[in-house]
C-alpha cells in the first residue's frame, strides 16, 4: 500500500461532493505542532466515512471544523459547494457523552432543538407542533416509544445515546458528525447501535462522518476508512472498504474484512509514534536500573 497515494481522497467520479476539505491547516494558539497539516478530502453526498488513527492525530479537531465548532487556520471547507466557517442547521453532531437535558423527558429532549428554532426564527407554534410528528417517528425508529415520558437518568447508556441521535436527526440535518458516539457502550449494545445507525443512514439519506478508536467498527460502518497520523495531524491512508453497501454482522468474519482490519491496525501502530515511546521507556528503565 502506497501511503502517500491520493487515489481515495476523492469519492468515485460522477458523485455529488457534499463536504470538500481543501488543504486545511489547524494550529492551536501556543502549540508548536500543527494539529492538522494540509488535510484534503472530498466526501460524497450520502457517503458514510469513518476516521481512525492514534490518539491526538486530529480526528476530533477535523470533525469540529466540519461542524463549525472550531476554526481552521488555513485552507477551505466547503459544504454543498459553499465555503463555510461556522455551524449551520445542515450539520448536527453527536458526541461520546450524550449530554441530554436531565430536566426534560425523552420526548422533550428530542424536540428541544425545534423549540430553540421557534424562538430564534419566525416559526409559528403550529410548525413546532408539527415537529411532534417527527419526534414520534424518531422515537419509534430508535425503539424508544415506550420510554418517551421517561427522564434521561432512568435510561441505560445505549438508550440515552439513541435519544441523542434522535435529537440530532430532529432538524433533518444533511450531515451527521459523530465523535466516538458508541465509545462508552458495552460490546453487545454497540453491535445493536451499529445496525441502527446503518438503518438511519439508509432511511434519512444523510452524509455521515464518524470518528472511532475501534477499527472493526470503522470497517463495518464505513464505505471508506480514513486513517490519520499524529504530529503533525494528517491523513495517512484512505481505504476503500471491499464490502457490499448493505452490511451484515457475518461480514465481520469475511477474509477481506479481517485482512483490512489487520492492515489498518498495523498502520496505526506504525504511525502512532508509540514504538519510539517504548524505546525511550526501555532506555529510561535501563538507566534507572542499578548496575549489576
Ligand atoms: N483546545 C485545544 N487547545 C490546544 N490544543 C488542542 C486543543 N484541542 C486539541 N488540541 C491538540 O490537537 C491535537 C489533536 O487533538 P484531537 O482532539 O483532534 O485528537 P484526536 O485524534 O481526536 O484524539 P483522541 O483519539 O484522543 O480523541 C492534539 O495534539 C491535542 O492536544
Ligand atoms: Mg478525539
Amino acid at each position: 500500500m502506497d501511503h502517500s497515494n491520493s487515489l481515495h481522497l476523492k469519492p468515485p467520479a460522477a458523485t455529488n461532493i457534499k463536504i470538500a476539505v481543501k488543504r486545511i491547516f489547524k494550529r492551536f494558539d501556543g502549540s508548536q505542532v500543527d494539529a492538522l497539516q494540509d488535510v484534503s478530502l472530498d466526501i460524497a453526498d450520502n457517503e458514510f466515512v469513518t476516521f481512525v488513527g492514534a490518539s491526538g492525530c486530529g480526528k476530533s479537531t477535523l470533525l469540529r471544523i466540519i461542524g463549525g465548532l472550531e476554526y481552521h487556520t488555513g485552507g477551505e471547507l466547503q459544504v454543498s459547494g459553499r465555503t463555510v466557517a461556522g455551524p449551520g442547521i445542515d450539520r448536527a453532531m453527536v458526541f461520546q457523552h450524550y449530554s441530554l437535558y436531565p430536566w426534560l423527558s425523552v420526548r422533550e429532549n428530542i424536540k428541544f432543538c425545534r423549540r430553540l428554532q421557534a424562538h430564534t426564527t419566525d416559526r409559528s407554534s403550529s410548525d413546532v407542533e408539527a415537529a411532534g410528528g417527527r419526534a414520534d417517528a424518531l422515537l419509534s425508529l430508535m425503539g424508544l416509544t415506550a420510554n418517551a415520558d421517561a427522564w434521561p437518568n432512568q435510561l441505560s447508556g445505549g438508550m440515552q445515546q439513541r435519544v441523542a441521535i434522535a435529537r440530532a436527526l430532529m432538524g433533518r440535518p444533511q450531515i451527521l458528525l459523530m465523535d466516538e458516539p458508541f465509545g462508552a457502550l458495552d460490546a453487545q449494545t454497540r453491535e445493536v447501535m451499529h445496525d441502527l445507525i446503518l438503518h438511519v443512514h439508509k432511511l434519512e439519506k444523510a452524509t455521515i462522518v464518524f470518528v472511532t478508536h475501534d477499527v472493526e467498527e470503522a470497517i463495518y460502518l464505513g464505505q471508506r476508512v480514513v486513517l490519520m497520523a499524529p504530529r503533525p495531524g494528517r491523513i495517512d491512508t484512505v481505504y476503500q472498504v471491499p464490502l457490499p453497501k448493505e452490511r451484515t454482522q457475518e461480514m465481520k468474519h469475511a477474509p477481506e474484512f479481517l485482512a483490512l482490519k489487520r492492515e489498518i491496525l498495523n498502520r496505526i501502530r506504525e504511525t502512532s509514534g508509540m514504538k519510539t515511546d517504548f524505546e525511550l521507556l526501555e532506555k529510561l528503565s535501563k538507566a534507572a536500573a542499578p548496575a549489576a
